[in-house]
């Protein structure tokens, strides 16, 4: 049986750029009961926008299928995102059948943490998730409620955490998107609420990914900026990453009292080392967080192709994998995004 992450299956495979396929991210919602500004804005997804209805979703059983056959082809982790996982009926008893799958050694979740009991905190960490991210980007509850559009209070998300800290996850980590003139003077604050607690803050640039979140480049502060903030008031110094293709630059605090993040996916990107694949809760996979079309696996998983025949054409789809948006913006020389007649995938479609 795999129990390492880097151990390399006969059937795996590398793309145009000799890039390998080690990490899943399987959307099992498109539904969120947030509106992040810089996600799901709420002008846009209001009242009239048409998600996936159940029948839609990929089941349970297609998904533990696809996570074998994409084990076969070198996956390693698992991450389940949304919308907001939470939401997706009896999550547990998905990361079951995943975590039974040979070749899975690390299953992780992405979630906001509104819905985070201390009982599911146990739950899901008893049926085999052992690392959350979740996402915080204020603690000025104006600046809070003004980015989420909801109304959680943030007191909920803050026991959502401290429930989440009381059970021995390998790591729990919290996103913050750092958006230029909104947001970023809770650095410092969130800097000093999560030191010593154990947990990772990690300072994310505000991406242009899909259509709709209004970015331009004068709301993008940098992760130079963001060193910048905290290095004069909690000295911190660079330290190696844990593994190759990690998207989060690692720093430490000079006091011991643990690590922050810092993802520079605008101003230093990170595609030479990409691994990840997507898959969206109605069965598509992208190659890459910006593509525009997904490969549609649910006429397939209903047809009578056996696994190794998917297998097969996913083995083709990622051989053929050229994707490499964020690089290639930088190297037009401005850092404007793309320009692309056909509309973007959006993130809460696909997960962060
Ligand atoms: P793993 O340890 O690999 O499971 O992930 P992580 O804990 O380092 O964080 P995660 O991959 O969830 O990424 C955190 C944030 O980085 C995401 O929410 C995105 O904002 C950004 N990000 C992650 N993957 C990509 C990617 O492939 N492309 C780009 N452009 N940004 C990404
Ligand atoms: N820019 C950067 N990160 C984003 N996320 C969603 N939208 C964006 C964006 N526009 C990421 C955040 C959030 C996770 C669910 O997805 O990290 O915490
Ligand atoms: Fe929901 Fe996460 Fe998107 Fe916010 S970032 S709207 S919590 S999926
Ligand atoms: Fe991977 Fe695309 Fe993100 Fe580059 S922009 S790191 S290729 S998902």
């Amino acid at each position: 049986m795999i129990t390492d992450l880097n151990e390399v299956p006969r059937t795996a495979v590398t793309d145009r750029f000799h890039r390998p396929l080690k990490d899943l991210r399987i959307s099992v919602t498109d539904r969120c009961n947030f509106r992040c500004g810089y996600c799901m804005p709420k002008d846009v997804f209001g009242k009239n926008h048409s998600f996936l209805s159940s029948n839609q979703l990929l089941g349970y059983e297609d998904i533990e299928r696809l996570v074998r056959i994409f084990s076969k082809l070198g996956v390693r982790k698992i991450r389940l995102t949304g919308g907001e996982p939470l939401l997706r009926k009896d999550l547990e008893d998905l990361v079951s059948k995943i975590a039974g799958v040979a070749g899975i050694v690390d299953i992780a979740l992405t979630t906001n943490a509104s819905l985070l009991s201390h009982a599911r905190a146990v739950s899901l960490y008893e049926a085999g998730v052992h690392r959350l991210n979740i996402s915080l980007d204020a603690l000025t509850p104006e600046i809070y409620e003004k980015i989420n559009q909801v109304p959680a209070p943030l007191e909920d998300i803050l026991d959502g955490i401290e429930n989440a800290l009381k059970v021995p996850y390998q790591a729990i980590k919290i996103n913050m998107v750092v958006q230029k003139g909104v947001n970023e003077c809770d650095i410092l604050s969130m800097c000093e609420r999560f030191r010593g607690t154990g947990a990772i803050l990690r300072f994310i640039e505000f991406m242009d990914v899909g259509n709709h979140n209004r970015w331009n480049l004068d709301k993008v502060f940098t992760a130079k900026e963001m060193a910048d903030v905290i290095h004069p008031v909690y000295p911190i110094e660079p330290i190696k990453a844990n593994y190759r293709g990690e998207v989060s630059k690692r720093w430490k605090y000079l006091d011991g009292q643990g690590e922050v993040g810092i993802i520079s996916s605008i101003t230093q990107p990170f595609c030479g080392d990409c691994a990840r694949a997507r898959l969206s809760a109605k069965g598509e996979v992208y190659t890459c967080l910006f593509a525009s079309a997904g490969y549609d696996l649910r006429p397939l998983l209903d047809s009578q192709l056996d696994d190794t025949e998917i297998l097969q054409k996913l083995h083709h789809l990622w051989q053929d994998r050229k994707d490499r948006y964020s690089m290639d913006r930088l190297s037009q020389g401005d850092l404007k995004p793309l320009g692309r007649t056909s509309q973007k995938v959006e993130m809460s479609y696909i997960g962060g």
